[in-house]
């Protein structure tokens, strides 16, 4: 028997409708549970069965083969049937036209849109099926901040291009819709959402845009933030927004995808109240093809926040997760930190929705508030960087995102292992090193960042490194001293009853746990609380000392992460192991940064000496507030 009839005797790859009639007899029970884009892989009467009822399952289902091959899984035990647990599964490009990312720190935009339609670049393939490979159905392939022109003819051509590319993949493409455009492209003297010319020219827009993507999923919107256009500048709710591009997609089956980081600088409250304050009385006022998408935190993204207290908040209105897999805050290009860590533990945060175990993973998924429409997004992390992520590690999240899209229940130790088996080697000290580092690396980084609570004393506008002292500037908001509020008694912001009470907006199980100062978890200490210098924490400590301490840790906490991995040397071909090493070396010496800034610049107020066994500091304050550097990527 030659190879190419041993291997088809042994591996069948089909719909179940093709599979021959014995087999389709043995495996209907579990055939009945596959779903649309569902796959089941069975080991029967001695072959390896992947089986599903659309082309898009089977392709699903050989990927999850292949991992089973490249993971040293046993064939012979094969037996699962998966369906993915939410609907649109998408990434979000914030992709300019120009090629720049906004955000982006891997290159430059892989869309060469200058090009396009008239080549189609092997990577564009490329991407498509890696992106299929981890369950990825969907692209938003251009900035939230979005440009106008990609909805006219020039840009739909190319769009369409890219379309084309990605659907023998299932891949949809989406558009970001500048909410003026009617004015910018044709004139229009107002983009009211209530004005039916305005209406009539989105839906003659949407009509074009359909005839050159005759799949186009929908709309991406930002507005009416950080300077974007959008209903308010017309008096409307974004309910009115959201619906009116809703209809105009509603007949072509297309849907919206509208953004909860609605936020501005003239309103009075705490920023982090504002999407929920605007977008909670409007619970069940949109239309059914609209998705309001939340993000993670009530924030920004930050290194640690809370879970966003419109998960569970909104049960007449689909509510998606927007996670940023590329790393604004958390390090950017060099710094390995397992984003899967942070994402689980807002995913399995309770909202206490309907009690106990109503987890954010379960609003998701639709089964807590029974969504007709279900998604998730990430911001992406790829550019033209060879190894498409800057950080070779990088890729971890992008591919933990894709699994815990299809299944925001999944281990993330086995996403984890399963990646660096499928990357760099099924060798169990690699295996076990590297789980380790990741495993342990979000918990530090937080530590080296943002210890107890602390949020957004990065620097200002390119956002790495360290900025505690950023002050002023026209925007409060936007600062750090908005945010930590540090005086000569105390540090933190109160979120409680007597401060902002954001707290209100989360359940009465969260607010006895986050409201009390005595017994909040130290990681959101001071993103609830103020709290004095001396005051005396639970670990014996005082608040300085604690955070300190905290920052120390990071430190070494990174310091053991670049030891761990040298050990790996020779295990590892040699140019991964020196670019992962390089860029340890960088983590290491920009966590030391972090630390000797954070605590020089709160140092100047609390007074205190540093404690025992934290470092001094390698430079003056001075430095520190002097240094600059020109052309930061990702602006
Ligand atoms: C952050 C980020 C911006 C981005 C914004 C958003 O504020 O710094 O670059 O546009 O988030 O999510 O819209």
């Amino acid at each position: 028997m030659n190879l190419e009839n041993k291997a088809a005797a042994l591996l069948w790859i089909a719909k179940f409708e093709d599979l021959p009639d014995p087999i389709q007899l043995s495996l209907k029970e579990k055939a009945d549970l596959i779903e649309e884009e569902g796959y089941l892989l069975q080991f029967e009467k001695g072959k390896v069965i992947v089986t599903s009822k659309s082309d898009i399952g089977l392709l699903y289902g050989t990927f999850a083969l292949l991992r089973k091959i490249q993971t040293r899984e046993k064939l012979e035990e094969l037996s699962e049937i998966e369906n993915p647990k939410i609907q649109k599964r998408l990434l979000n490009h914030w992709d300019n036209l120009n090629r720049t990312v906004e955000r982006g720190y891997a290159g430059f935009s892989i869309w060469n849109w200058h090009r396009l339609p008239r080549h189609i670049d092997q990577q564009y393939i490329d991407y498509a099926r890696a992106n299929a490979s981890i369950g990825i159905n969907g692209t938003s392939i251009t900035n939230v901040n979005a440009n106008a022109l990609v909805l006219t003819p020039e840009y739909l051509e190319k769009a369409a291009a890219l379309a084309d590319a990605f659907r023998p993949y299932g891949i949809k493409v989406y558009l970001t819709a500048r909410f003026n455009a009617p004015m910018v492209l044709d004139n229009l003297p107002t983009a009211d959402p209530l004005d039916p010319e305005v209406q009539q020219w989105w839906k003659d827009k949407t009509r074009e845009i359909y005839t050159y993507i005759p799949d186009f999923g929908g709309f991406l919107v930002k507005a009416d933030s950080e300077g974007q256009p959008g209903p308010h500048n017309y008096g409307r709710t974004q309910a009115d927004g959201a619906n009116m591009l809703a209809d105009a997609v509603q007949p072509f089956g297309g849907i919206v995808m509208w953004r909860a980081f609605v936020y501005n600088e003239h309103t009075p409250t705490d920023r982090i109240r504002q999407a929920y304050d605007e977008f909670k009385p409007l619970d069940g006022k949109f239309r059914e093809n609209v998705i309001v998408q939340v993000k993670n935190g009530p924030l920004d993204f930050q290194p640690r926040e809370p879970f966003h207290p419109l998960f569970g908040a909104m049960p007449e209105t689909p509510l998606m997760m927007e996670f940023q897999i590329t790393k604004e805050y958390l390090g950017q290009d060099t710094h390995w930190v397992n984003l899967a860590s942070m994402w689980e533990e807002v995913l399995q945060s309770d909202t206490y929705a309907k009690g106990p175990g109503s987890t954010v993973s379960k609003v998701l998924d639709g089964s807590l508030h029974d969504y007709k429409l279900t998604g998730i997004a990430g911001v992406s992390n790829i550019g033209t960087d060879r190894n498409w992520t800057g950080h070779q590690t990088a890729q971890a999240d992008w591919y933990a995102f894709g699994q815990l899209a299809w299944n925001p229940e999944q281990n993330i130790e086995k996403i984890a292992e399963d990646w660096i088996r499928m990357t760099f080697s099924n060798d169990t000290e690699v295996i076990n090193t590297m789980k380790g580092i990741m495993l342990n690396s979000y918990e530090i980084l937080v530590n080296y960042m943002t210890p107890l609570g602390l949020h957004h004393i990065m620097a200002r506008s390119h956002h790495w490194g360290p900025g505690p002292w950023v002050t002023g500037g026209g925007r409060d908001d936007w600062t750090a001293t908005y945010y930590h509020k540090a005086n000569s008694d105390s540090i933190g912001f109160d979120r409680t009853e007597t401060g902002s009470n954001a707290l209100a907006q989360y359940a009465a199980e969260w607010k006895e746990i986050w409201g009390d100062a005595e017994t909040i978890p130290l990681e959101f200490l001071l993103w609830f609380h103020r709290v004095l210098w001396n005051k005396k924490l639970s670990t014996g400590n005082t608040l300085w000392d604690e955070l300190a301490i905290s920052y120390q840790k990071g430190v070494e906490g990174a310091r053991w992460m670049q030891q761990e991995w040298n050990k790996l040397e020779g295990l590892i071909d040699p140019d991964r192991f020196k670019h992962i090493a390089s860029f340890l070396k960088i983590q290491v010496n920009e966590a030391e940064w972090w630390r000797d800034a954070c605590l020089l610049y709160f140092g100047q107020y609390s007074k205190m000496p540093l404690p025992e066994g934290v470092e001094a500091p390698k430079h003056d304050l001075n430095y520190y507030l002097n240094f600059k550097r020109n052309f930061v990527p990702g602006i």
